[in-house]
């Protein structure tokens, strides 16, 4: 038999005990490290499923409200909105992104009105608003317009920061917005209004449950010429780097458990909180796998979103929040 006496080193001292393993225990995952996603709907105390996200619905503002409310009580820091705008506001020019009676501007008065203490982020991009479903303008070629897009990105960004949000996020990779929404924001009187960016965005196809969500459809094309190829991590960095520069004050990697490397290779190099999307095909895929009896939907969460945080995110977008809550 092996000479048990001779070996010094044993890891599984370190773990011997649940009071030793929870003595030793690296990384922490607290509720105020997760921001959930809201999808709101019009109308009052509505709610509708959306068949690729079980267990997540749009929400009319008033029972949004009472999700913040629950959600703060339970330890959650800030929550996410993203609106599903009728079909019948969607335009080539989005204009209904910076209508100030708008949707969003309303969830966003009528939440922080309701629920003071809770952070609000909301997304700058026009893809719930163009008739094409592509986060920024087109010319008649289907081409991506970037200056065009960021004079809306700034009407859209300062009538949210006049509805009181907490945290811009603009999450539709045109070049230099950042700068743009931070100089029109300052010029404004909204120096206090953060911004969140999506800095590392990359043209996943794990978005399509939240584009049934959003009941958006991409009518031409591919977000290729914005968001970024899933095989490049050096262009991930500059993006983050340009992003910081131009005075983003939270960068973020999106998706997140496919792109770890992304998020360990950004913790090196800023100091800025990371903060990372898990996104809703994500989510999906787990919730299917649990459906069918293959796996434990908490305990993957769990271990996913540990995973993340343990990469070197500081915060992570999840639609899984409920499903962790109560393993915290
Ligand atoms: C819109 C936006 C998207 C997501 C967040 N903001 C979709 C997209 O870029 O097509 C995806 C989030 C998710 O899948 O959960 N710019």
């Amino acid at each position: 038999m092996f000479q048990t006496a001779s070996l010094p080193i044993r890891l599984r001292r370190n773990r011997k005990s649940e009071a030793i393993r929870k003595m030793v225990q690296e990384t922490h995952l607290h509720p105020s490290n997760l921001i959930a996603p809201l999808f709101i709907t019009d109308g009052e105390n509505a709610r509708s499923s959306i068949s690729s996200l079980p267990g997540i619905e749009r929400l009319s503002i008033d029972l949004a409200a009472d999700e913040a409310r629950y959600l703060y009580n339970r330890g959650i820091q800030s929550i996410a909105l993203f609106p599903v705008i009728d079909p019948s506001l969607r335009s080539s020019g989005a204009q209904e992104a910076w209508n100030p009676d708008g949707i969003l501007p309303q969830a966003i008065s009528k939440i922080k009105e309701l629920v003071p203490e809770i952070c609000i982020i909301a997304d700058v991009a026009l893809d719930p608003y163009t008739s094409h479903g592509h986060d920024g303008l087109a010319n008649s070629r289907g081409e991506i317009l970037n200056e065009e897009t960021i004079d809306c990105l700034i009407r859209m960004a300062l009538v949210q920061a006049k509805a009181g949000v907490d945290f811009v996020a603009p999450s539709d990779m045109m070049d230099g917005r950042i700068k743009a929404i931070r100089s029109a924001l300052d010029e404004e009187g909204f120096e206090s209004t953060g911004i969140l960016a999506y800095s590392a965005k990359y043209a996943s196809s794990l978005y399509s449950p939240f584009r049934e969500a959003l009941k958006t459809k991409l009518l031409f094309g591919d977000k290729k010429t914005y968001q970024m190829d899933p095989a490049n991590s050096r262009e991930a960095l500059l993006e983050a780097a340009l992003d910081e520069e131009e005075g983003a004050d939270i960068l973020m990697v999106k998706p997140a458990s496919l792109y770890l490397d992304i998020i360990a290779k950004l913790r090196e190099q800023t100091k800025r909180p990371i903060a990372a999307y898990h996104v809703s095909g994500e989510y999906a895929m787990v919730m299917a796998a649990h459906a069918a009896g293959y796996l434990n939907k908490e305990k993957v969460f769990f271990e996913t979103l540990l995973s993340i945080k343990r990469a070197g995110a500081d915060l992570i977008f999840t639609y899984a929040v409920k499903e962790v809550l109560d393993l915290m």
